[in-house]
């Protein structure tokens, strides 16, 4: 997605960000953010959390616990209906517009289907400064960065699914953001594809120095992907529990095969269990039938 870009929205009034040990800001600082829709849901119940600028935090939970709403709140997309958020340690208008610091990708690959596969990457550029001299080399580099090089002149119905959700990717790596939020962007496409895009997506990141905020249902994917994995919980959605994985970026096969491995996805699903209620599941698909 392009980066949000709208106006400052009226709305409560927005803290000042906590600031780390090294007196950096946080990238997000999230204070006690609630969100009830027009229709009473309360999505969120009052949510702290800070997301640290380099590390890649995904929120983990079964269906309807609010990550998407939370992500939504992280994109400045939503207003919290109470509570503050903060980027880079400023409130949403005192940030110089915190979307040209931030883009988001969505589940779908919501790529334009009339426009061929470089002019789709390139929209961020064109709605964000006009297309400058540089915008060709831009579009180029990122799709080269996800390896799409070879299709820019391919319209995105030529493109396989994973192929479409990398063209979308490198659409939000257009404007080199400092921070990518992801919304279960692989959870349509098979096992397979998942992985290898998980692992394309961990290089990414240590290449571009990026913060990501990653949301998934998929335990190993989190365990695979994370450096911390924020754990929520339904009825209202809540976090739960935070859990740091300690073990060296770029993972590989042998780690998914690990005791270590095994551990934390035991532990990540026991965690989810006891904010729902129910017995601990097994790794993946039964979590999200556990909240059904
Ligand atoms: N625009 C909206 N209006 C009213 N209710 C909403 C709206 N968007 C989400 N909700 C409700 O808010 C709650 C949290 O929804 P949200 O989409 O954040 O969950 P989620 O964890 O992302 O779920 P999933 O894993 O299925 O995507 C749900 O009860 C949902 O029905
Ligand atoms: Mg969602």
């Amino acid at each position: 997605m392009e980066p949000h870009r709208g106006p400052p929205r009226e709305g409560p009034p927005l803290s000042r960000a906590r600031h780390d040990a090294a007196g950096e800001a946080p990238a997000v600082s999230v204070e006690h953010a609630t969100k009830t829709w027009p229709n009473g849901t309360q999505a969120l119940a009052a949510v702290d959390l800070t997301v640290r600028r380099g590390e890649f935090l995904t929120l983990l939970g079964p269906s309807g616990c609010g990550k998407s709403t939370l992500l939504h709140l992280i994109a400045g997309l939503i207003e919290p209906s109470s509570g503050s958020l903060a980027w880079w340690g400023k409130g949403f208008e005192a940030t110089g517009e915190p979307g040209r610091r931030l883009a988001m990708v969505f589940q779908a690959p919501t790529l334009m289907p009339w426009a061929r596969v470089d002019a789709n990457v390139r929209l961020p550029l064109s709605l964000a400064h006009g297309d400058t001299a540089d915008a060709d080399r831009a579009v180029a580099d990122a799709l080269s960065l996800v390896g799409l090089a070879d299709c820019a002149r391919h319209w995105p119905r030529e493109l396989s699914g994973g192929m479409q959700m990398r063209a979308s990717i490198a659409r939000a790596l257009v404007t080199h953001p400092d921070l990518l939020l992801m919304d279960e962007p692989f959870g349509a496409l098979d096992e397979f594809t998942r992985q290898r895009l998980d692992a394309e997506l961990v290089s990414l990141w240590m290449a571009r120095a990026l913060t990501i905020v990653f949301v998934t249902h998929s335990i190993h994917e989190a365990v695979f992907l994370s450096t911390r994995v924020a754990v929520m919980g339904p009825r209202p959605g809540r976090l739960i529990d935070e859990i740091a994985i300690d073990e060296p970026h770029p993972r590989d096969e042998s780690f998914r095969l690990s005791t270590r491995f095994a551990a934390t996805a035991q532990r990540l699903s026991a965690a989810i269990a006891r904010a729902c209620g129910g017995e601990p599941a097994a790794h993946d698909a039964p979590v999200r039938a556990s909240a059904s």
